[in-house]
């Protein structure tokens, strides 16, 4: 991938520092970090890129190149506030990063940053929290200041909340922070601990996007939390994260059944995160293929965050065969459009690749954008 150059063509000048965040593709665990769950996603090898220096008149300047984000802007010092406009909602990122280290007292100074990469916008694997962490690298290294893996994911997840207006959970600033090659992430969002699970070396990553753009701010995503909490204020329960099923299963005469139905899934996915770490430690690619796809009919049925190109391409995934190298296959991320990630034999993955394709473009008449990719290290800054 290209990280450089970018700055130096648009400013003729190198920059000071390059910061380089991966984007992630969630294994299992999905809709569970903001209920204290485990989670287990991946840091992939798509890269949001920002090249950037110093300024002296402290204005901010964002070029953004090819990155899938708005077009460039010229912002003073005191112009750092939430922006509501569609086109500048994705000044929000760098914006509320920014709030949130001069909040903590860091004097931030005006920079200028080309933002570019090989990580898709919208699609679902994180590209917003992969521009948070790198605008956070920025600043440090441009201030000298320094933060935990852990405190920098809280403060970038402050800025989705508070400039994004996304009540996002914490697993997708830690994925992109944390990443560690070849490996997935189990994550306990209650204490934020990270323990790294070992890929098995003969499977690849399959991503597959949909196309169809995902825009959790629109109200289904906090939608999905209130439910949540009134199903657990309903069950007189702290957390679903311990939460025997069969509480649930008790509870259902008496639940309004979209109320029991979040919370099944919250439970049960849960079981799925300990089952699934489980078959990936013995090799049980069969259990990993089952949890997937279980996951996904949750997700889908119970939680209601899936859309039918998403379906579809879960459905082309099975139809690949497990004899011919696929283990499974389940949307990632927040859902309602976005990208589905898959579980691949590496000497199939290439034909499963071109199936997954073929599949979508026979029942949507266009073609997905598809790649495989494998875990990576989490976000790092260079200083020049
Ligand atoms: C989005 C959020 C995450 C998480 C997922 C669903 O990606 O940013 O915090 O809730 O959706 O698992």
């Amino acid at each position: 991938m290209n990280r450089g150059g970018e700055y130096e063509k648009h400013f003729g000048a190198v920059p000071s520092v390059i910061a380089v965040a991966p984007g992630r593709v969630n294994l299992i665990g999905e809709h569970i970090d903001y209920l204290d769950g485990w989670v287990l996603p991946v840091a992939i090898d798509r890269h949001l890129v920002i090249e950037a220096s110093a300024t002296e008149d402290g204005f901010f300047e964002f070029v953004p190149v090819r990155a899938g984000f708005g077009e460039k802007v010229r912002i003073g010092p005191d112009e750092v506030f939430p922006r509501a406009e569609k086109r500048e909602r994705w000044l929000n990122y760098l914006l509320g990063v920014i709030a949130g280290y001069r909040g903590e007292g860091i004097e931030v100074p005006g920079f200028r940053a080309v933002i570019h990469g090989d990580l898709p916008a919208g699609a679902g694997l994180s590209a917003s929290a992969a521009l948070e962490t790198a605008t956070a690298l920025v600043i440090e290294t441009l201030t000298g200041a320094t933060r935990s893996v852990c405190e920098r994911a809280l403060l970038c997840q402050k800025a989705e909340h508070d400039y994004a207006g996304v009540p996002c959970g914490i697993m997708d600033q830690l994925a992109v922070g944390a990443g560690r090659a070849g490996c997935a992430l189990l994550l306990d969002c209650r204490d934020l601990s990270t323990r790294s699970v070992p890929l098995p070396e003969d499977l690849v990553i399959v991503v597959a996007d949909t196309g169809v753009k995902h825009a959790l701010g629109d109200g289904e995503y906090r939608l999905r939390r209130e439910q949540c909490e009134a199903a657990l204020a309903f069950l007189g329960a702290a957390s679903f994260r311990d939460l025997d099923p069969a509480l649930v299963e008790a509870a259902r005469g008496r639940m309004d059944d979209t109320l029991y139905r979040r919370a099944r899934h919250a439970v049960t996915e849960q079981q799925r995160v300990h089952a699934f770490v489980g078959a990936l430690t013995s090799g049980d690619l069969e259990t990993m293929g089952r949890c997937l796809r279980e996951g996904h009919a949750s997700l889908r049925h119970d939680f209601e965050v899936s859309c039918a190109e998403l379906d579809g391409l879960v459905e082309a995934g099975y139809a690949f065969g497990a004899e011919n190298g696929h283990v499974g296959t389940r949307m990632t991320g927040g859902g309602f459009g976005g990208s589905t990630v898959s579980l691949v034999r590496r000497e199939a993955a290439e034909s499963f690749r071109a199936h997954l394709e073929e599949s979508f473009a026979s029942q949507f008449d266009r073609r997905p954008a598809t790649f495989i990719t494998e875990a990576v290290e989490g976000a790092k800054a260079l200083l020049l």
